[in-house]
C-alpha cells in the first residue's frame, strides 16, 4: 500500500464510520475479505487451527488476531489497541420535542465533546437499532441516514452581545438540533419513523416493530485535505478512528507465522469502563481462551509487547503555551510517544525504546509529548489495559489539532508513519520487541 492507496483507504474507512457500531462493521468487513474468520464468543474455541480469526462484542468493540500454535515454547504476541468511539450527540430515549412548532431531537452529550463546533453544521443520524420481526425474532440492524437531516442554529450575536467573550453552552437547553418544521401538530412516534428509515435502506427486512435503538448525530462533511500545499486533513473522528484503520491494515499485513492482535474498544471517551471497553473483560476473556494454561498465557504475556494507539495533541501555532516547551509535536513529524510520570500513559523508557526501534526500521520519525506540570493530563486504554493484563505497553498517536471537536485537523502523513511503524511491529522478530532485561548491579 503506497501513500495514495492509504489515504483513499483511510477515507472511505472514516467515511463509513459515523458510529463505533460501524467501525467495527467496516473493520470486520476489511478482515472478511483479508480471510479472517468470525469466531462468536458462545462458540467452543478449543481446538482453533492456526490461522486469522476475529470475534465482536456489543457490535462496538473487536478483537482480531494471526493465531500461529507450532511453537512449543511461548511465542510473544503482537498487542495494538485503539478506540472506536469519539465524543458527540446520543440520541435520547423518547427524542421528539415541539417548540415553537419545530420538530426538534433531545440529545444528550457522549463524551467530553468540544460543543460550539456543533453548531450551524449539517447532521446526520446513525448507529443500531434493535427490532422485532412478524414472527416476534429478535433483530438489530446498523442504519446511517447519510443525507443532513437536523442543524444545531446558533443563537445571532445580536441577541448575545457577549458571545465571543462569554458564551457558555447549556447542554440540556441551547443543544437541541432542529429536525423540521412541523407546523403545530402532535410529533409522530421517533420509532415510526425510524421504521420507514430503515425499511427505505434495507427494503428486505421484516420488520414488525422497532423495539429500541442506539443512535448519534454526524457531521455529513467528508473528510478533505485541505491546505496551500494539501499537507493537511480535516474531518470528523480521526481520534481514534485514524488509528483503527491503521490496526486494521497492520494487522492484515502481519506475517502469519507470528501471533498478533489487535483490540479495538469501545467506551474509552466515557471511562473505558464496559463489556467492550479497556477497563472491562474483553481482552482478558479472549487471552484466557487462546492460552487456557495460566502459566502460558503469564509467559506469554511477560514476554509481549502493546502498541496503544490513541491521537496526541500537536502543538497549536496560536497556542503554543498550552505546551511544554521542549515537548512540541507538530503535524507531519510522525507518530507520538506520549509519557506522564504519573501513569496517564503507561509508556516506560523500555517500552519507547522498543517502539522508536521499530520506527526506525521502518523509517519514521518519531515525536515525543509531556503534559506541561501545571496542566492535566489526559490518559487512554494504555494504562487501562497494562494494568488489567499485566502487558509491557506503550502509548503512542498521531499528532492533531482540534482534538474532539466535530471537525479535527491531522497532517497527511501521520497516520501513514503509524501504519508504516505498526507494519514493522507485526513483521518483527520476536528479539525486537521483547524488553531487555538489566543486568544485576554485580554484572554491570
Ligand atoms: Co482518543
Amino acid at each position: 500500500m503506497d501513500h495514495n492507496d492509504y489515504l483513499d483507504s483511510l477515507f472511505s474507512f472514516i467515511d463509513q464510520s459515523p458510529t463505533a457500531f460501524h467501525v467495527t462493521a467496516t473493520a470486520t468487513s476489511a478482515l472478511d475479505r483479508a480471510g479472517f474468520s468470525r469466531l462468536r464468543e458462545t462458540d467452543a474455541w478449543q481446538r482453533l487451527d492456526n490461522g486469522k480469526y476475529y470475534v465482536v462484542r456489543n457490535d462496538a468493540g473487536l478483537i482480531a488476531f494471526t493465531l500461529n500454535r507450532d511453537s512449543e515454547t511461548p511465542r510473544p504476541l503482537r498487542m495494538a489497541g485503539a478506540h472506536t468511539d469519539s465524543p458527540g450527540l446520543r440520541v435520547k430515549p423518547q427524542p421528539l420535542q415541539l417548540h415553537q412548532g419545530s420538530l426538534q431531537l433531545g440529545v444528550e452529550v457522549y463524551g467530553g465533546a468540544l460543543l460550539a463546533p456543533w453548531f450551524d453544521r449539517n447532521l446526520s443520524l446513525a448507529g443500531r437499532i434493535s427490532w422485532c420481526a412478524e414472527n416476534g425474532a429478535l433483530h438489530s440492524s446498523l442504519i446511517d441516514c447519510r443525507r443532513p437531516i437536523a442543524t444545531i442554529p446558533s443563537l445571532a450575536i445580536h441577541f448575545d452581545r457577549e458571545a465571543n467573550n462569554a458564551r457558555a453552552i447549556n447542554k440540556q437547553t441551547d443543544l437541541v438540533p432542529l429536525l423540521a418544521l412541523s407546523a403545530e401538530t402532535v410529533p409522530p412516534l421517533f420509532t415510526d419513523w425510524l421504521k420507514t428509515e430503515l425499511k427505505a435502506h434495507s427494503p428486505q427486512l421484516p420488520v414488525a416493530t422497532i423495539l429500541d435503538f442506539d443512535l448519534f448525530l454526524y457531521d455529513t462533511q467528508p473528510l478533505e485535505r485541505i491546505g496551500l500545499n494539501r499537507e493537511l486533513i480535516t474531518g470528523s473522528r480521526l481520534d481514534n478512528q485514524l488509528s483503527c484503520h491503521a490496526l486494521v491494515q497492520g494487522l492484515i499485513g502481519a506475517i502469519p507465522e507470528h501471533n498478533s492482535l489487535i483490540v479495538l474498544n469501545d467506551h474509552e471517551e466515557v471511562g473505558s469502563v464496559s463489556t467492550a471497553g479497556a477497563q472491562g473483560p474483553f481482552l482478558k476473556a479472549v487471552l484466557e481462551r487462546l492460552y487456557p494454561d495460566p502459566e502460558q498465557r503469564r509467559r506469554v504475556l511477560a514476554g509481549s509487547l502493546f502498541i496503544s494507539a490513541d491521537n496526541a495533541h500537536a502543538v497549536h501555532p496560536n497556542f503554543a503555551a498550552k505546551h511544554d516547551p521542549d515537548h512540541l509535536p507538530r503535524l507531519n513529524q510522525g507518530p507520538v510517544i506520549k509519557t506522564n510520570a504519573n501513569q496517564r500513559y503507561a509508556t516506560n523508557g523500555l517500552t519507547a525504546a522498543l517502539f522508536r526501534r521499530l520506527c526506525a526500521s521502518a523509517e519514521v520519525p518519531c515525536q515525543q509529548f509531556v503534559m506541561r506540570n501545571d496542566m492535566a493530563c489526559g490518559s487512554t486504554i494504555g494504562p487501562l489495559t497494562a494494568a488489567e493484563i499485566g502487558v509491557a505497553t506503550v502509548d503512542v498517536g498521531v499528532p492533531q489539532l482540534a482534538m474532539h471537536s466535530i471537525r479535527e485537523t491531522i497532517g497527511h502523513l501521520d497516520g501513514w508513519y503509524l501504519l508504516r511503524a505498526l507494519t514493522a511491529f507485526f513483521s518483527a522478530p520476536d528479539a525486537a520487541i521483547r524488553s531487555p532485561e538489566c543486568p544485576s548491579l554485580s554484572e554491570q
